[in-house]
């Protein structure tokens, strides 16, 4: 008796489970926009033929969940069929759209893969005519995406990277955004070589990334030190492909932040001089390709292209959110799946161990200070990077092994507590402060709300 009426309430769950049916023809794409505040996820599953985002293939029959402010759209080269669960309460309603500009970036995507191929050759007569290879690279392409604010940069690089590991090849993606900061956390640049697909939910999977943290959401804050950190990164990224075949011949994909103007724009310049990109790829703003084409030399190629009419432009509470559920998934983790751990520690263990650097009002680049561990106001809720510098001195030539949160400062027991994500410190490791914040206390309040996914 038991045994069968289990068997019905089975059978009852999944007939009323409800799904919205969307079927795409070649070359269309379903477009797609959750809210920062929707409460419940959506699940996508994928019943025929072939579907991707953002360059990352879909499994069929397997249910995909997404949600708090998720957005992106399926593409589908072959055509396929969706189902789409939890759209009830959704207010904005999926779209089918057929203009999109997928096959120019295809084509973009093949013209690196050719270049890929040319440095595959070239890396053979390398090892074979050692002295008659005079001038040609062995180096994949290295090509950066530039453009306005919202113009789909970020989703543009996700794609070529994606291709590119489906086509076997190991990419270096760097991510030159301190607003968003998608390799660690808001405020850093990072670089990473990318190994596996990059699906939309669970961001880049961060195989030892190099890290800079700048400490700031604007480039403009400090853009000597912002310099300084891009030429590193260029450097460090050289350095690995010198043991990394693999990594070299696929070339460099750099993603850009919307600062495109004035003094922006020379650091867009000082960027593609620093990785002496091959290859500039300006979306949507036809004064800044003009401008990049006068002032690029002759050997780097600059093309435009038209931004996505799917690009969902986002205002600065929604950029405030998407940073702080990246600091979020920093040390919980995209689904949950990580353990942060409440670290106490005594002023004396960190006294003269943390810093700050700021621009400099007087001689010099930068200015670094000390800070004292009971300075709530600098330290309370902030994040501070862990750098691999040995002194003071040093602090602006490390990357850093990560990042740790001040959730506490108890002024009579002289003691801090930090949420770190691994159970101790590294030892006699410098912090450097960094601006970005996060609320830890409302925020996992908020998990146990089950407002992050
Ligand atoms: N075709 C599309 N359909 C639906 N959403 C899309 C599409 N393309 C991009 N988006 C979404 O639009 C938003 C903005 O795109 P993206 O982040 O790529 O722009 P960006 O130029 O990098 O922006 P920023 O200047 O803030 O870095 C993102 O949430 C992205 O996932
Ligand atoms: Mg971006």
């Amino acid at each position: 008796m038991f045994l069968s009426k289990n068997q019905i309430v089975f059978y009852e769950i999944m007939a009323d489970e409800k799904y919205e049916k969307f079927v795409l023809e070649e070359d269309q794409e379903l477009r797609i926009s959750t809210q920062e505040n929707d409460e419940e996820n959506i699940e996508i599953e994928m019943v025929y033929g072939t579907g991707e985002i953002f360059g990352y293939e879909l499994k069929k029959d397997v249910r995909y969940t997404f949600g708090q402010g998720d957005k992106f759209s399926i593409f589908s080269f072959q055509g396929c069929t969706l189902h789409v669960y939890g759209l009830g309460k959704f207010a904005v309603k999926p779209e089918v759209s057929k203009e999109n500009p997928m096959i120019m970036y295809l084509q973009l995507h093949a013209g690196l893969e050719q270049m890929r191929k040319n440095a595959d050759e070239n890396s053979k007569k390398d090892k074979s005519t050692e002295t008659e290879n005079g001038g040609e690279c062995s180096r994949g392409p290295v090509v950066m995406i530039v453009g306005p604010t919202d113009s789909g940069k970020t989703s543009l690089c996700k794609l070529l990277v994606n291709y590119a590991v489906r086509m076997g090849r190991r990419p270096v993606f760097a991510d030159l955004d301190v607003g968003q900061g998608n390799i660690s956390v808001p405020g850093t640049i990072g670089a990473t070589v990318v190994e596996e697909p990059v699906s939309v939910d669970d961001g880049f999977d961060p195989n030892s990334p190099l890290v800079y943290n700048f400490g700031h959401k604007s480039p403009g804050f400090n853009l000597p030190l912002m310099n300084l950190y891009v030429t590193q990164m260029a450097d460090a990224i050289r350095d690995q492909f010198k043991v990394n075949r693999k990594a070299e011949a696929s070339g460099v994909i750099l993603n850009t932040c919307g600062w495109i103007k004035g003094q922006g724009y020379e650091h867009l310049k000082h960027i593609a001089q620093s990785f002496e990109v091959d290859l500039v790829v300006v979306l949507e703003e036809e004064k800044l390709y003009t401008d990049l084409v006068r002032d690029m030399p002759g050997f780097v190629k600059t093309t435009w292209l038209p931004k996505s009419t799917g690009v969902i432009p986002r205002d600065q509470p929604t950029r405030m959110k998407a940073r702080d559920k990246r600091v979020h998934h920093y040390f919980y983790g995209p689904k949950k799946e990580l353990e942060p751990y409440t670290l106490e520690i005594k002023y004396s263990e960190i006294k003269d161990k943390i810093f700050k650097i700021g621009p400099s009002q007087g001689e010099g680049m930068f200015k670094i200070s000390d800070v004292h561990p009971s300075e709530g106001k600098v330290l309370r809720n902030h994040l501070l990077g862990i750098s691999f510098a040995n002194s003071k001195e040093d602090l602006f030539n490390c990357n850093v092994a990560g990042f740790v949160c001040v959730t506490e400062i108890d002024t009579k027991s002289k003691i801090v507590t930090i949420l770190s994500p691994q159970p101790e410190l590294p030892a006699d490791c410098l912090f450097v402060v960094s601006d970005i914040q996060y609320n830890y206390q409302k925020s996992t309040s908020h998990a146990m709300d089950g407002y992050w996914p």
